[in-house]
């Protein structure tokens, strides 16, 4: 196949930039912003058909939750427009998309795993573009599926996990919220479920379903923070559990959003690995820049 990777130089990106030496028999093209802005139908037109593209995987995304909140137009348009943009080009053309969205489309009232199919109510503005751009999917006849993930971490870009690295080295203790709940996903897992579900024949026809993928495990952001600081060798540096009244964001976040996994794991028959695991591997990336 000939897969254009939309937003590739985000952690998501990177990582499927990193694992595509390993398939071969496929051809990637990745784009960065300033080389195809999916706000601009154009320039995913002329990349598609410059390089008979049959495949996409949309890594692009507004993803600044805080900062959307005074930003909102600037993510509806990549959100929501421009996933419009790709749903048209893929039916125009097609081909097999695969969007990514969020665990922020749910409110945070579950208690258990949730479902694929459980009613959606963001109660913020990247949730709610998030949203709003999941409904091209789901119109769409075009073979596409949305893979809803959380508290995505890479050795790649911006994220909780080197921020708490950053912090361990500069404070004397830190405060993590220990009242949100949710399941993290290590972008270089979902990175080669996204590969081998474009790649690979499609054993359910999946056009037009949604799917969840996080590692395995539900925890607090505090107890992600424990496992990080344990995990890099410095047991006896403090870290409080704090409440998320303690820490105001501009944005609200889902007090509880882990996913269940069930369907992608049944349709593609794919295991998933526990997140104590996947964290490991990404901190040894981080520190060694490789992996063992
Ligand atoms: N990060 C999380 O915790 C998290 C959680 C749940 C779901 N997700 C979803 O997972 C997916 C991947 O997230 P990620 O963490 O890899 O995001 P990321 O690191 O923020 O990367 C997003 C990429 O999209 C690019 N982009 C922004 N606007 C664009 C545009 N108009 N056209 C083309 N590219 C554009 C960005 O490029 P520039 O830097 O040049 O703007 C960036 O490289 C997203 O759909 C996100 O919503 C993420």
């Amino acid at each position: 196949m000939n897969i254009l990777v939309t937003g590739s130089y985000g952690q998501l990106g990177s990582e499927i930039r990193d694992l595509a030496p390993d398939y071969e028999l496929h051809q990637f093209v990745f784009v960065d912003s300033k080389e195809c802005d999916i706000t601009q139908k154009a320039e995913i037109e002329k990349w598609i058909s410059v390089n008979e593209i049959n495949g996409i995987i949309n890594c692009a995304a507004y993803t600044a939750v805080d900062l959307a909140e005074d930003e909102a137009a600037k993510a509806k348009a990549i959100n929501t427009e421009g996933v419009r943009n790709l749903v048209e080009v893929a039916e125009e053309h097609a081909l097999r998309l695969i969007h990514i969205s969020t665990d922020y489309v749910f409110d945070g009232t579950a208690r258990l795993p949730i479902e694929v199919d459980a009613k959606i109510n963001p109660i913020g503005v990247y949730g709610k573009t998030k949203a709003e751009g999941e409904k091209y999917i789901f119109q769409t006849p075009a073979d596409a599926i949305v893979i809803r993930t959380s508290w995505v971490y890479s050795s790649f870009g911006k994220n909780f996990v080197k921020t708490i690295l950053r912090l361990i080295d500069e404070r004397p203790e830190i405060g993590v919220v220990s009242d949100q709940f949710g399941s993290p996903t290590y972008a270089r897992d979902l990175a080669s479920v996204c590969i081998r579900i474009m790649t690979q024949p499609d054993p359910v026809s999946s056009k037009g379903r949604t799917y969840h993928y996080c590692n395995e495990g539900v925890i607090s952001w505090h107890q992600f923070a424990e496992e990080i600081v344990k995990l890099s060798g410095k047991e006896n540096y403090p870290v409080n559990a704090i409440t998320t009244a303690d820490f105001p964001t501009k944005a609200k976040r889902p007090v509880y959003s882990a996913l269940s996994t069930t369907r992608i794991k049944d349709d593609f028959n794919i295991s998933i690995r526990n997140w104590k695991e996947a964290l490991k591997e990404c901190l040894i990336k981080i520190q060694t820049g490789k992996l063992d």
